[in-house]
């Protein structure tokens, strides 16, 4: 199957979700459009899809999301504003935002049935050839993206690959968990997974994190999938289903990722981006060292 190497081209972003973990913000907000520092979640996902040689964007949306269609959109006024005053480096900030016409789709995920079902919402948009899914909510920091380390062990590999890290024990059933054949270091071959195991069943602590290159069979085994963890149709399954014949792969990437889906772990991106950008880290590093013992003296 010599199709299953080649780099993908297209992504699937799914944001079709309510984000009840942040309301009341997301009461009329996107959870993606919510800031880490001062650029909108799915624009650190665009950026990482990018750099990986990503050209299709395809957004698996609900109701209430048309604040990232406008996000992705031409903005006149405020370019006109902006070229008006001489904001030079405000407008090349800009310029990240902007899609290409044609190379970004909206597809709405109508009812709420899981991951698999949002991935598959998008399958009349791609080809036969493999897809990367990126979660917005997974927020990888990293010298090299995330997705373009994947793309490059996938060029040598194929078959399908998902980003892995090892968990505590104790989270392990917050996740879809690999049970793995082989382990050649970074990149580990897979004989099972499993979505969400109940607390002590699961096969290892290695962990499926939200970058995936798919073969386009994923798509088919989503065709009338039956529901599985939590009820919900679910992307893990359908990648089992390849084991047998495309193969699965589990890739340790080199990074630090994030739960942007949870409070504490989007507050622990910010202050890890924050210490990283040259004009916010010294004021940043000298509030924290004040203010972290100075809560510990207090307890
Ligand atoms: C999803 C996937 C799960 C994966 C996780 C990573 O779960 O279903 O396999 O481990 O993302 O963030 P969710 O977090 O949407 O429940």
């Amino acid at each position: 199957m010599p199709h299953t190497k080649r780099r993908p081209t297209k992504a699937i972003f799914p944001v079709a979700g309510l984000g009840t973990r942040f309301l009341p913000a997301t009461k009329s907000i996107p959870k993606e459009i919510m800031t880490l520092i001062d650029r909108p979640l799915i624009q650190y996902a665009i950026d990482e899809a990018r750099e990986a040689g990503i050209e299709e964007f395809i957004f698996v949306t609900s109701r209430g999301k048309s604040a990232l269609e406008d996000y992705f959109d031409e903005a006149p006024h405020l370019k006109a504003e902006l070229e008006h005053k001489g904001k030079d480096d405000l407008l090349k900030v800009l310029e990240k935002t902007n899609m290409a016409s044609g190379a970004i789709a909206y597809i709405r995920q109508t009812q709420p049935k899981g991951l698999g079902h949002a991935v598959w919402c998008a399958r009349r948009l791609l080809g036969d050839e493999p897809f990367a899914v990126i979660l917005p909510d997974d927020i990888i920091q990293a010298e090299t993206g995330c997705l373009k380390q994947m793309v490059e062990a996938y060029e040598g590999i194929g078959g399908n690959m998902v980003a892995a890290m090892e968990v505590p024990p104790s989270k392990a059933s917050a996740y879809g968990i690999l049970d793995v054949a082989e382990d050649m270091g970074r990149v580990v071959s897979v004989k099972a997974m499993v979505e969400k195991p109940a607390p002590g069943t699961q096969p290892s602590n290695l962990a499926v994190i939200g970058r995936y290159i798919l073969a386009p069979a994923v798509m088919d085994a989503l065709d009338g999938a039956s529901t599985g963890a939590g009820g919900e149709i679910q992307l893990t399954d359908a990648i089992a289903a390849q084991i047998g014949s495309g193969g699965v792969y589990g890739y340790r990437f080199d990074g630090q990722r994030y739960d942007c889906g949870s409070k504490a772990g989007f507050l622990q991106a910010t202050i890890a981006f924050g210490l990283e950008r040259p004009d916010l880290r010294d004021e940043l590093a000298a509030f924290l060292s004040e203010i972290v013992p100075a809560r510990d003296a207090a307890e």
